[in-house]
């Protein structure tokens, strides 16, 4: 991508009722992580994510805890939802939830918009919910109930009874869109990625799609059929347009103009509202579709998806009350290929802290800038003649970042940290290859000294922009430490897509005591 051109990407909009665990963390940082990289490309970037606060599950659980539904969510995101945002150092644009005003006035004009155009009707309906999905659930995902729920049908995911709902409905004519999405998969094989998730909506689509019902009138926690004041706005529709009336559809056209299309970072188990309602929905209304979908997998604890209702869920807290939010956001994106579903365990985690950040990353920034210190009074040195050992540095720079840049257009975040992951493991060959304190006790090597170690700051001076959308804590303190702040400027400003250029650091600027970037941790027990 060419600097300057629009990117808008989104988190899906969380369910507030649940406590926030590592999986919504999970998306929330890769996500970030997407957005922070293509704001410092000089990209028109924004990020959005929020929560999702109509509903039936929202209206029972606040009924349970004896306050009003607006109450409960309010106290949730509150109390919960923001705070993530903080705990994992997500910088997002906006934050939309469905209650406010701006929400469901653009709700209700597209809704409207919709129904003028002729997609909208009304009908019967017969057929069993799963409320922990909000969703009909097709047969396919309807199983017999064991224990407690013998004899009932349970939802395959959640497996709680269905419930067998009956009531006049509205509809929107989803089974008219069938060939008009297969088109769009063929046209744009990118649409949803990876190839496992564009496979599996293909195939579903080919079944042929029935009309969806949206509106429900047995309770009214949700946004009302604008013609229709006794129904409300079946919940998933209300959600997926989150997207659109975030960033200004029918209230601020240049700014719709200006965001729309966006890229949806989703999990696995919600691609087809993605992948498959939602751009039908934008056809109907005449909109464009979204840039893409991108669906990630699961976090495993023990084998099983995690989840608070089955629980296993951990709060991000858990882990970086102890590791801090770098190490979260490098263990989750580096170890597991974005798409896969991959395993958590603490044990991986500490293992990978220890090996990679502390020991890879952490101790070749100590050391660097403690022999800088040592040998050059903290005084950043001048390069002599570069050696073809300095070169194969300078080579292995450019191509990681290169090859990072091109892993982040694929979304493949953990294929970028790999790429930039050379650097660390190059430059701590070479320090090792160059034996700097050897060369500190030979006078006549004093210029050679300064080549070293000018090559392993200039190094880590590219680790830092480019590790800095994964890891801002961390490589902010790098950046300070190697005294680039005083004369590069701020690190989220440096360009990413030239942070592979040799020799942006200057000698002769002055490095500041670094304290270990990954400190040792206790072990949790
Ligand atoms: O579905 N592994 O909200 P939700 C990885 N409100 N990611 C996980 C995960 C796990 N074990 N568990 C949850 C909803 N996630 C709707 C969305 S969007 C218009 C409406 C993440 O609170 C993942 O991103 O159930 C998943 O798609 C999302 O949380 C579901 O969040
Ligand atoms: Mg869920």
């Amino acid at each position: 991508m060419t600097s300057g051109g629009s990117f808008y990407i989104t988190t899906p909009i969380y369910y507030p009722s649940d406590l926030p665990h590592i999986g919504h963390g999970y998306t929330s940082v890769a996500v970030d992580t997407l957005a922070r990289w293509h704001r410092q490309a000089g990209d028109d970037t924004w990020m959005l994510t929020g929560t999702d606060e109509h509903g039936q599950k929202m209206l029972r659980a606040a009924a349970a805890n004896g306050v009003t539904p607006q109450q409960w969510v309010d106290k949730l995101v509150t109390e919960s939802w923001f705070p993530l945002l903080e705990t994992l150092d997500v910088a997002n644009d906006d934050f939309i939830r469905t209650t406010q005003p701006r929400h469901e006035q653009a709700v209700q004009a597209f809704f409207q918009a919709l129904y003028d155009r002729g997609y909208i009707y009304a009908g019967e309906y017969e057929a069993l919910y799963c409320v922990g999905c909000e969703e009909f659930k097709p047969e396919s995902e309807i199983v017999d109930g064991t224990g407690p729920f013998e004899g009932l049908k349970v939802c395959a995911i959640h497996s709680k009874p269905l419930e067998l709902l009956q009531e006049k409905n509205y509809f929107f004519k989803l089974s008219e869109f069938g060939d008009r999405l297969l088109d769009l998969y063929k046209t744009e094989p990118d649409f949803v990625r990876p190839d496992s998730a564009r496979n599996e909506v293909v195939s579903f689509v080919k079944q042929g799609l029935k009309d969806l019902s949206i509106s429900r009138s047995t309770f009214d926690w949700g946004i009302k059929v604008p013609w229709d004041e006794s129904h409300v706005i079946y919940v998933w529709v209300d959600a997926l347009l989150n997207y659109v009336t975030a960033v200004g559809y029918g209230a601020d056209d240049e700014n719709f103009q200006r965001r729309w299309p966006a890229y949806h970072v989703v999990g696995k188990d919600i691609l087809r509202f993605h992948a498959v309602i939602w751009p039908a929905l934008l056809m109907a209304a005449g909109l464009e579709v979204p840039r893409g979908v991108f669906a990630h997998g699961w976090l495993l604890v023990g084998g099983e998806k995690m989840s608070k209702s089955k629980l296993t869920g951990i709060a991000p807290t858990e882990i970086t009350d102890v590791f801090g939010s770098d190490a979260y956001r490098f263990y989750f994106l580096s170890a597991i290929p974005f798409g896969h579903d991959g395993s958590f365990s603490w044990e991986d985690l500490s293992a990978r802290y220890q090996a990679e950040l502390a020991n890879g990353f952490g101790n070749l920034a100590s050391r660097t800038t403690a022999m800088i210190e040592r040998y050059f009074e903290g005084i950043v040195p001048v390069p002599g003649e570069y050696a073809e050992s300095d070169l194969a540095v300078h080579k292995t720079v450019a191509d990681a970042a290169a090859a990072a840049d091109a892993a982040i257009e694929r979304f493949r975040i953990d294929e970028a940290i790999s790429a930039v992951w050379t650097i660390v493991d190059e430059l701590n060959g070479y320090i090792t290859d160059n034996a700097p304190w050897m060369l500190a006790k030979d006078d006549a090597q004093r210029a050679r000294l300064g080549t070293v170690l000018y090559t392993a700051a200039e190094g880590l001076r590219a680790l830092a922009v480019l590790l800095s959308p994964v890891m801002p804590e961390a490589t902010e303190k790098l950046w300070v430490g190697l005294g680039a702040a005083e004369t590069l400027g701020r690190l989220q400003d440096q360009p990413i897509r030239a942070a592979g250029g040799w020799g942006a650091l200057r000698p002769g600027t002055s490095v500041n005591g670094l304290a270990p970037l990954f400190p040792r941790v206790e072990q949790p027990a």
